[in-house]
């Protein structure tokens, strides 16, 4: 049996079209998704749509649209992206969804059963843009407005009859959990800025609204609304199934890969939920740094949203996933634009696209387009012998842009060893020499675009293919191409610009 592995997105808000923010946080998880199915995992790898709460009620109504049908819209426009992206997400959950209604009822059942959940009256400042509440010390005066410190949003006073959750009870066993499970949020700098933020204290959670009624009824209590926050954070366990499945559902998450922007909710309030109704906690929460335009995070209200749509079309979808896994430290901030990425582009057709185009110009030229017969001299080395360790230390440090960049130095190695070994020149080889060389650089070449195919999965499968490979996974690496093998030559892998 295969050990499972289970993985998830953000769920988005389909409040307007997704940009290249939305298109990171999926691809980098993508990433990780495939590259454990490598591994040979079975994996769950979720993604989905956040459809609850007063902001898509808000934009449904600017345009006019009932509510269900604007969520419907966008939520397929969502769904579309996926495929855009070359997702490999087993599910896709909306929150309007039955089996999530129902998850997020039974949880609230149950908190209030275990006595974490109480009604009184909230008032206090609410953003309605970050769904979030803010305390007094969170918020600046804007010439006349008053706007959230860290996201710059308006928020507004809020007073009405709330439900709480029992969070302050939850200050010294968050902080006891962080400290033994030292690698629960990563990178350290996000995991101390929780910490610090625990450690101020923490105030009981307005968890219901009743001011509007698009969302899911709080179970009893008709009259109000699930708050949009423990409402979207249950589709993890919604989509695993764990109230049905118990044990056997692929719950607990071993990773949930987040925007810095949505820490706090992940990594304080949904511990603590879960801690509360005694369900086991998500391995990992991973926070990545943002995708900025220019200098500055993208949003509609800045009109400097970056379309993927726009960057797929123009330079390809794997071209955008080499470049966000490459240049972008994963868990910092990072820039894309069109110099930027055309540098990285050339710098791949140089490297990785040369060296499949050289080889296969000999494989047809000396043997038919055929694998030649291993020669006597021929002994497995460093240039085919892939470590998998040299490469798996990255993806569990989850360091996927030194990932990459080992990729790029095993292919200038093999690049190095062609062109010092020069197998077009019969002068100084033999035949045999010739034949070892191509042997070697063919299946380095294999092993190049299995190692990459987690992070250029179309361009990584068309190569593979023409090597005869339908599937493939870390074994693979050892195994050599057998003699005889048709190999079609490639078209040019990589644009130059
Ligand atoms: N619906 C919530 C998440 C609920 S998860 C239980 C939400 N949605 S969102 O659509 O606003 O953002 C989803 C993700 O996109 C977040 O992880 C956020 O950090 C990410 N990004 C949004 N803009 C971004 C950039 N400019 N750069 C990188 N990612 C950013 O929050």
């Amino acid at each position: 049996m295969k050990k499972k592995f289970y993985i998830t997105t953000p769920i988005y808000y389909p409040s307007g079209k997704p940009h290249m923010g939305h298109a990171y946080s999926s691809i980098l998880t993508d990433i990780i998704a495939r590259f454990k199915r490598l591994e040979g995992f079975q994996v769950f790898f979720l993604t989905g749509t956040d459809e609850h709460g007063l902001k898509i009620q808000k934009s449904a109504e600017k345009v006019k649209s009932e509510t269900i049908k604007y969520c419907d819209d966008l939520s397929s426009i969502f769904r579309k992206l996926s495929d855009q992206l070359c997702l490999s997400n087993t599910d896709f959950i909306r929150t309007t969804e039955n089996r999530h209604k129902n998850t997020v009822q039974k949880l609230w059942e149950l908190l209030s059963k275990k006595d974490q959940i109480y009604l009184s009256k909230y008032s206090g400042w609410y953003s309605i843009s970050d769904e979030a509440y803010y305390s007094n010390d969170e918020i600046i005066d804007v010439e006349g407005s008053k706007k959230a410190k860290v996201s710059g949003s308006l928020v507004e006073w809020m007073e009405e009859e709330s439900y709480f959750f029992k969070l302050s009870s939850y200050e010294n066993k968050l902080l006891d959990y962080y400290n033994k499970n030292p690698d629960f949020i990563q990178p350290t700098s996000r995991k101390n800025e929780v910490i610090s933020f625990v450690k101020q204290g923490l105030k009981d959670l307005s968890i219901s609204r009743t001011t509007f009624d698009w969302g899911i009824k709080v179970p009893g209590h008709k009259k109000h609304i699930v708050y949009v926050w423990l409402d979207a954070l249950t589709n993890y366990i919604s989509a695993s199934n764990y109230f049905k499945c118990g044990q056997d559902a692929p719950w607990p998450a071993d990773i949930h890969i987040i925007g810095k922007d949505i820490l706090r909710f992940h990594a304080v309030y949904w511990p603590a939920f879960l801690m509360a109704a005694n369900i086991p906690l998500p391995k990992k929460i991973f926070s990545h740094g943002w995708i900025l335009s220019g200098e500055e995070k993208m949003s509609k209200s800045k009109g400097n949203i970056l379309d993927p749509i726009e960057i797929i079309e123009h330079y390809g979808i794997d071209e955008l996933r080499y470049y966000l896994s490459k240049e972008v430290v994963f868990g910092a901030d990072g820039k894309i634009n069109n110099e930027n990425l055309e540098i990285c582009i050339n710098d791949l057709a140089n490297n990785i696209g040369n060296l499949s185009q050289r080889v296969f110009t000999l494989i047809e030229k000396y043997y038919n387009s055929k694998m030649p017969e291993k020669s006597q001299n021929y002994t497995r080395s460093s240039l085919t012998m892939i470590n998998t360790k040299d490469f798996q230390k990255y993806l569990y440090n989850l360091e996927i842009h030194n990932y990459v960049r080992e990729i790029n130095k095993y292919s200038s190695k093999i690049n190095k060893y062609v062109n010092d070994n020069e197998p077009w020149n019969r002068k100084i080889n033999s035949d045999e020499n010739i034949r070892n060389i191509l042997y070697t650089s063919i299946n380095s070449l294999k092993n190049i675009f299995i190692l990459l195919s987690p992070i250029m999965p179309k361009k990584s499968n068309y190569f593979l293919n023409l090597l005869g490979l339908k599937s493939y996974d870390f074994n693979t690496l050892d195994k050599d191409i057998p003699s005889d093998q048709k190999l079609i030559k490639p078209g040019i892998l990589f644009k130059k610009y």
